[in-house]
């Protein structure tokens, strides 16, 4: 799949906030009214932090529709994934991998250590981890809404 990497534009920040919403929303190991919550939240939160200096937020295009994102924030000295995403259409053709990719280099340049949690449930996103490079450092027993996370990093130094 040809796809194209850049920041996410304020005129593309609805589409972005769909794909994001859409996504929580089909998973199948929250319940209905968790995900709800956290779609609303996140694609709120998309928006408030558009412009912060403290976060990043990539996307991945094809065709110029939005098939891709990843974002994430600094928090004390650690660069953080708060999410990866690809549409279902654009699935196992590399698309968060190459998101990875870019993020790991807009991380680098401002930390030691990217990090990233994950339901543990989420077959998928632990594979993409392994795949790129980080290592499970933790599992969290009680996150949010009670989750069981498994907590992943990547040393960048
Ligand atoms: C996790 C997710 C981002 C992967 O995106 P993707 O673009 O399909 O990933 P890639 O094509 O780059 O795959 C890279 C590797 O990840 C692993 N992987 C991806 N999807 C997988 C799946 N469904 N099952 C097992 N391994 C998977 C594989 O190792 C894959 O390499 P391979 O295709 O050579 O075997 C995508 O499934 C998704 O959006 N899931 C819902 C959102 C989510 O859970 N995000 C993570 C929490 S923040």
């Amino acid at each position: 799949m040809g796809i194209v990497i850049s920041r996410l534009q304020k005129k593309d920040l609805r589409e972005a906030q769909k794909l994001l919403r859409d996504t929580i929303l089909d998973f199948d190991f929250f319940p209905l009214r968790e995900r709800r919550e956290d779609a609303r939240d996140d694609a709120a939160g998309m928006a408030k932090n558009l412009s912060s200096r403290d976060w990043d937020f990539l996307v991945a295009k094809s065709d110029g529709r939005i098939v891709g994102l990843f974002t994430a924030y600094m928090r004390k000295s650690t660069y953080w994934i708060d999410w990866i995403v690809t549409s279902r259409e654009a699935r196992r053709s590399g698309v968060a991998t190459a998101l990875m990719r870019e993020g790991e280099k807009l991380a680098r340049r401002k930390s030691r250590s990217m990090m990233g949690d994950v339901a543990k449930r989420n077959r998928a996103s632990i594979a993409l981890l392994n795949k790129t490079g980080f290592r499970k450092v933790a599992l969290y027993k009680d996150y949010v809404h009670g989750r069981y996370e498994y907590f992943f990093e990547k040393k960048l130094r």
